[in-house]
């Protein structure tokens, strides 16, 4: 008594589980008559009896050389291992289109119903399913059986065109591993507010109105009628642009806290991945999540996304460009684009962007100021003067930078509180480092 194909035990197993369909009612399945009760206890010995049955078989065909016993000999699964697997080429069987698909029935997750763990199953081990996670869904995930598996289990020949299909599968399985899809973008508290950035009027003026256009959003777009007028593209998407260190994300962190938001700042390597259609749905991820949190979304050094699609060759960044355009003519939030090389951005991202806001370098006056905002009042001697530093040239990122290396020194020197020679060594100590890095930085804008 062996199973040949697993077909039959599909059969069993599918029989058995009608055991539990009715509970409660009694069970009226194919074995009784209609109308016939029979109590719970006896439809769960009856139940238990069935498994072992075919638990049994099922053993025995492990060892019998039948087609399915081969198989099994290839790949020793366990049970219930065996029965994930049955499961999930039915529910792949019944599933047509799981990508984009918002409708989609909520499926439990077969392995847990089986108790099996799918990180250190045979199933995972053999290559014979893989998990693939849903960026749309980074909760839902969605396990396909291989073609590897599929092939075997009907004895057809595994032929390289399948053999590719599984790798791609396996690049995808690999690729949207949860703790990747973590690292796609993260969300923090803002930790500064505007009177932490230091900026000529105009600029915080503009950042002001663009935050009334979205603290008066009622107002504009329901009072004043604009939300009949202007259907889409309603969002407040910024564009900060300006050489390194000039308070870019500094201001976006500002712009979040004083609409009391979180920020969700995008992480680009992970955006960059070259797998085209993840790509894609990456970008609409991020949106959408920002979305549901209701944060400032914020695309830190955005050049890298938002490309010049006349000097694009691959199709897969091209696509990456109108994405992204589409994501957000729909986004009705907050979206901060911050960039050092604003000269490569495509055209028509630039349009649809609301504002434009130059960053530049700091002037004298607000040199100190940026100094005295860094050094914090207890670390500093009661005599220090912050007047007459030479502070040319250097950015607001420079200056926090003198300010940290200012405290090292100090402690290094066991010194009670921080001194102008210690700045005046930290200020060196900046400068040096920034004419290392010159050949670097041919890009600087301003
Ligand atoms: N305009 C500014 N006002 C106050 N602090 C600034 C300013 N620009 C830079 N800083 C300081 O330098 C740090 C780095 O600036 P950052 O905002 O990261 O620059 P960017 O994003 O333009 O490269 C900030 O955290 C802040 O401490
Ligand atoms: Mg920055």
């Amino acid at each position: 008594m062996i199973y040949s194909s697993y077909m039959q035990v599909a059969k069993d197993i599918n029989y058995m589980e009608q055991f539990g369909a009715d509970e409660g009612r009694g069970f009226y399945g194919s074995y009784y008559e209609p109308g016939e009760y029979v109590d719970r206890r006896t439809i769960n010995k009856l139940k238990k009896e069935w498994t072992k049955h075919v638990k049994e078989k099922y053993e025995l065909t492990k060892k019998s050389k039948g087609p399915l016993g081969r198989f099994l000999a290839a790949y020793p699964l366990r049970f219930k291992e065996f029965c994930v697997l049955l499961d999930l080429i039915e529910e792949n069987n019944e599933r047509s289109d799981f990508e984009i698909d918002n409708g989609m029935k909520e499926g439990k997750d077969i392995f847990k119903k089986h108790r099996v763990r799918y990180e250190s199953s045979q199933l995972r081990r053999f290559g014979l399913v893989y998990k693939i996670v849903n960026p749309l869904r980074p909760m839902k995930t969605v396990y396909e059986v291989s073609y590897k598996a599929q092939l075997a289990l009907k004895n057809r020949k595994y032929t390289d065109e399948y053999r590719q299909l599984d790798m791609a599968l396996e690049e995808e399985s690999k690729r949207n591993s949860p703790d990747e899809l973590d690292s796609l973008y993260y969300v923090s508290e803002p930790e500064a507010d505007l009177s932490d950035l230091v900026a000529p009027r105009e600029l915080k003026e503009k950042l002001r109105s663009a935050l009334s256009r979205e603290t008066k959003k009622e107002q504009i777009f329901r009072k004043w009628g604009f939300g009949k007028v202007i259907k889409y593209g309603r969002g407040t998407t910024l564009n900060f642009r300006g050489p390194p260190g000039t308070g870019k994300t500094l201001a976006a962190h500002c712009i979040a806290k004083e609409l009391n938001r979180k920020l969700l700042t995008v992480r680009y390597d992970q955006l960059q991945s070259s797998f085209i259609s993840m790509t894609e749905k990456h970008i609409h991820m991020v949106f959408k999540i920002a979305k549901t949190k209701n944060a400032v979304l914020f695309f830190d050094e955005a050049d890298a996304i938002a490309l010049n699609r006349s000097g694009l060759q691959r199709s897969w960044e091209m696509s990456q460009v109108n994405t992204l355009l589409k994501e957000l003519e729909r986004f009705e939030g907050v979206c901060i684009f911050a960039t050092n090389l604003a000269e490569k951005y495509d055209p028509a991202f630039e349009r649809r962007l609301t504002m434009h806001i130059d960053f530049n370098l700091p002037d004298t006056a607000q040199r100190v100021e940026i100094l005295r905002k860094v050094l914090p009042k207890k670390a500093r001697d009661k005599d220090l003067s912050l007047e007459g530093l030479n502070l040319e040239g250097l950015s607001g990122g420079d200056l926090k930078n003198v300010a940290l290396n200012a405290a090292g020194i100090a402690a290094k020197e066991d010194s009670e509180k921080i001194r102008r020679s210690h700045i005046e060594e930290a200020i060196r100590i900046v400068r040096s480092g920034r004419y290392a890095e010159k050949d670097g930085e041919a890009t600087y804008l301003g």
